[in-house]
């Protein structure tokens, strides 16, 4: 098989903390020497068995990032991987733990620090989506995007949702969205993923998303496959992802060419990669061995995502002119990126 880490990439739905390599996370929790019973597994991996665990494994990670002033060291990592599987650009989900409460200040110096993080890294340029995280509730989801929104904005371009889709609804979540959508952020939401159609409907009614994180369970009704097609809604698809949390016994079951064959907007993505042992290189080897895709869909995908990505049209100018030039292929000036 030819080596598609070189194949320039698109990325939009990726956690920050949830791709945190685990080798951080010890250095980390040791020298703040905070409790990580249970996390890794005897290969030094995150250590999880189900959704329930893993989401449960990912709090767990997340509190050596209570200090705002890691951000950096963890942008700068995930960011390099990242480059190394030839992603140029990506959207980053931000979900510090419990949102910082409210703390302004804090919110402020995990942003500035991711910032810095990301000015770090060459070759890739990425946004930033802070989320919002379902199963803590919606008291601390408003007051986390109230939070979110009186700061600067930096890289922000977006806003969405995360967490277990089995707890409250989206529209406990509407105010929410409102405020991010009336400050000017595009909004996205984690949906069918463990919930069903009905749970992307109401992220569509309710949320007025324009993405869906997932949304891979809408193929379970063909009414609402069309109509993701008709509205234009694009899907961030994470098949590794979906395997390893045992939505599907395989890449061939998993719902990802049906979707896109029904004309949905489908992009790749690999969610919380050292979770799930996963990498881009890794999810486009997948879709080739079995789905045989090759030059031509992996150029749509990078289209598509970048018609979907939430960054402004200069950046988008910028990308477009990567994918003739090929990820390896960059000009430094290009590298830098305007700031759209
Ligand atoms: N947070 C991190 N990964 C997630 C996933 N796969 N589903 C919901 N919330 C998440
Ligand atoms: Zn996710």
């Amino acid at each position: 098989m030819t080596d598609l880490r070189a194949v320039p990439k698109i990325e939009l739905h990726l956690h920050l903390e949830g791709a945190a390599p685990p080798a951080l996370v010890r250095r980390l929790g040791a020298e703040q020497g905070k409790d990580l019973t249970g996390l890794f597994d005897e290969t030094g991996g995150y250590a999880w068995s189900d959704f329930t665990t893993f989401l449960a494994a990912y709090e767990t990670m997340s509190k050596v990032f209570e200090d705002p002033e890691t951000y950096a060291d963890l942008t700068e990592a995930v960011l390099l991987e990242q480059a190394a599987n030839g992603v140029v650009y990506s959207e980053i989900f931000l979900s510090p733990p419990s949102l910082f409460g409210g703390d302004c200040g804090r919110w402020e110096a995990m942003r500035a620090a991711a910032e810095e993080g990301a000015d770090r890294v060459q070759g890739i340029d990425c946004r930033f989506i802070p989320v919002v995280i379902r199963h803590h509730g919606p008291e601390l989801a408003l007051t986390g995007t109230l939070t979110m929104l009186k700061a600067p904005r930096g890289r922000i371009r977006g806003f969405g949702m995360a967490g277990d889709e089995r707890a409250f609804q989206p529209q406990d979540f509407a105010g929410c969205f409102a405020r991010a959508r009336e400050a000017g952020l595009r909004l996205t939401a984690h949906a069918g993923e463990f919930g069903g159609p009905e749970s992307v409907r109401a992220a569509l009614d309710d949320l007025h998303v324009e993405r869906i994180g997932h949304g891979v369970r809408a193929i379970e009704d063909p009414a609402l496959v069309a109509r993701l097609a008709a509205e234009s809604v694009t899907l961030e698809v994470c098949p590794g992802s979906n395997l390893a949390l045992g939505l599907y016994p395989s890449i061939a079951a998993h719902p990802v060419a049906p979707l896109r064959e029904a004309g949905c907007r489908v992009t790749i993505s690999t969610d919380d990669p050292p979770f799930f042992r996963d990498t881009m290189t890794k999810e486009y080897e997948a879709l080739s061995k079995t789905f045989g895709w090759g030059d031509a869909d992996f150029e749509t995908l990078y289209r598509t995502a970048l018609d979907a990505a939430f960054c402004g049209p200069e950046t988008k100018a910028a990308l477009a002119r990567r994918l003739d030039g090929g990820a390896r292929s960059l000009s430094s000036a290009e590298k830098e990126g305007p700031r759209a």
